[in-house]
């Protein structure tokens, strides 16, 4: 069960704001129900983990039992939504020393979320003497960066195992019908997996983007949905105190209107920092338009105390910070007792690092709230399949209710298409010609 506590943002709003906003969160509440808000159509995920495609499930499931058995690595080519929830989900259930871990699971390589050549060369490297198949993954079938991964990947996989054995090491998730991915996995009979038309990239990782990788990596996919079927079901209840997207979202558009621009997601496991970046683009994506919306950052605790704790204490006020709180770890890990007490911890003998870390987090709260940067936790319960379900699907609801809010529609992004555009125009692509004049003109060259 997720939690949200309010009580250390209190100090940072005026009035109670939880009456003065129900009847607006109860139209974005009902509009995310219904799909009947701006972007409706795009709400698909909203009863997801209910009415997801058992059929589909179960050759998720076979596919990713396959991989195991045939290949030493997955690569999965996708970028954004179509790699940042796969990639947040396996590091923070099975570490982001996965690939480093002896385990009887494939090691999980991410590309087509760069244009680095050193980092495909990498791979590529990698994956010499080892058996892999591949996953691409683009909703639209025609972002470029996978697309050129997948090229490589292509080659390698045909060189080593010819066309045909290659076509059935390749998985393809995308469109059900549309996109140059959907024509080349229908021409090269990959077995294929959809993306629904009503569910965009950043709202995906519940379906076969985020399923297929992360069932490959070991997972127990039927925990993570029952995770998100039970937040679904607190989320589908009315009222700021019965629904903590309400309080997590009514609270967070308060701090935004009394002045605060940046939000940071905090996390005392490095084990959460890949969710951390598909929160990001989740609120980020969702609710940067129209000259509006928190900037989603992140830390990661205790590491960037180090780093970005003093800019935290004193620097310029503009900071609300949400701290993810995970209940306690499997292992106790107690200090050492030492004779000689050298190192002057002795104080600390005995105590497990569970309860080192409490201190920490709750002295790093009273000191940061003290500093002017308002805190909300959202506390959940042990780190697990279940539990990630639950705050996947607890921040989702959060960000379309938030996006309402706002008065945006949380589901598209079209001010990505200006860098594409750019892009397309500089690289020669047909049908750019003129921008592409434009551009070289304005760069001097
Ligand atoms: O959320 C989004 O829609 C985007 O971030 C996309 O996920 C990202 O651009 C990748 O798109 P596609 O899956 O079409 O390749």
């Amino acid at each position: 069960m997720i939690r949200v506590d309010l009580t250390n943002i209190q100090s940072a709003l005026g009035l109670p704001y939880e009456a003065a906003l129900a009847p607006r969160l109860k139209i974005a509440h009902k509009h995310l129900q219904n799909g009947d808000g701006v972007g409706g159509e795009f709400t698909g995920w909203v009863h997801l983990p209910s009415q997801y495609d058992k059929e589909e499930f179960a050759r998720i499931q076979a596919a990713a039992k396959k991989i195991q058995q045939d290949s030493q690595a997955l690569v999965v080519v996708g970028i954004g939504g179509s790699y940042l929830g796969a990639r947040g989900v396996i590091e923070c259930l099975c570490s982001p020393n996965y690939n480093l871990k002896k385990k009887d699971t494939p090691n999980i390589y991410f590309v087509g979320n760069s244009l680095d050549s050193d980092h495909l060369t990498e791979v590529m490297e990698l994956l010499e003497g080892v058996d892999f198949s591949v996953n691409v993954i683009s909703k639209s079938g025609t972002t470029t960066e996978p697309a050129v991964a997948f090229r490589f990947f292509r080659r390698l996989l045909e060189e080593r195992y010819g066309k045909e054995e290659a076509a059935r090491r390749t998985y393809a998730t995308t469109d059900r019908a549309r996109g140059a991915l959907k024509s080349l996995a229908d021409q090269a009979g990959y077995e294929s997996f959809v993306v629904p038309d009503e569910i965009g990239g950043r709202y995906s990782v519940l379906t076969a983007v985020g399923l297929l990788p992360i069932a490959v990596a070991g997972v127990d996919i039927e925990q993570l949905m029952a995770g998100a079927a039970s937040m679904m079901e607190v989320c589908a209840q009315e009222g700021t105190e019965n629904n903590p997207a309400w309080q997590y979202a009514g609270a967070r558009y308060e701090m935004y209107r009394s002045g605060k621009k940046i939000e940071i997601l905090a996390a005392y496991s490095p084990a959460f920092r890949f969710m951390t970046e598909w929160w990001k683009q989740l609120y980020g994506e969702s609710e940067g338009k129209e000259n509006k919306g928190l900037f989603p950052a992140s830390v990661e605790f205790t590491a960037d105390l180090h780093s970005m704790g003093q800019y935290i204490q004193q620097g310029e006020r503009h900071l609300l910070e949400t701290v993810v709180r995970f209940g306690p770890s499997d292992f106790e890990n107690p200090v050492p007792f030492e004779e000689e007490n050298g190192d002057g911890l002795n104080f600390l003998a005995g105590r497990s690092m569970d309860f080192i870390k409490t201190q920490a987090m709750d002295g790093t709260l009273l000191a940061h709230v003290e500093g002017g940067v308002p805190n909300i936790i959202v506390q959940a319960d042990k780190n697990n399949a279940f539990t990630l379900g639950e705050i996947i699907y607890f921040f989702e609801y959060s960000c379309g209710l938030s996006g309402y809010l706002l008065d945006v529609n949380p589901f598209d992004q079209p001010g990505v298409e200006d860098y594409k555009k750019n892009m397309f125009a500089l690289l020669g692509k047909p049908g750019y010609e003129e921008l592409g004049e434009q551009l070289r003109a304005k760069l001097n060259r």
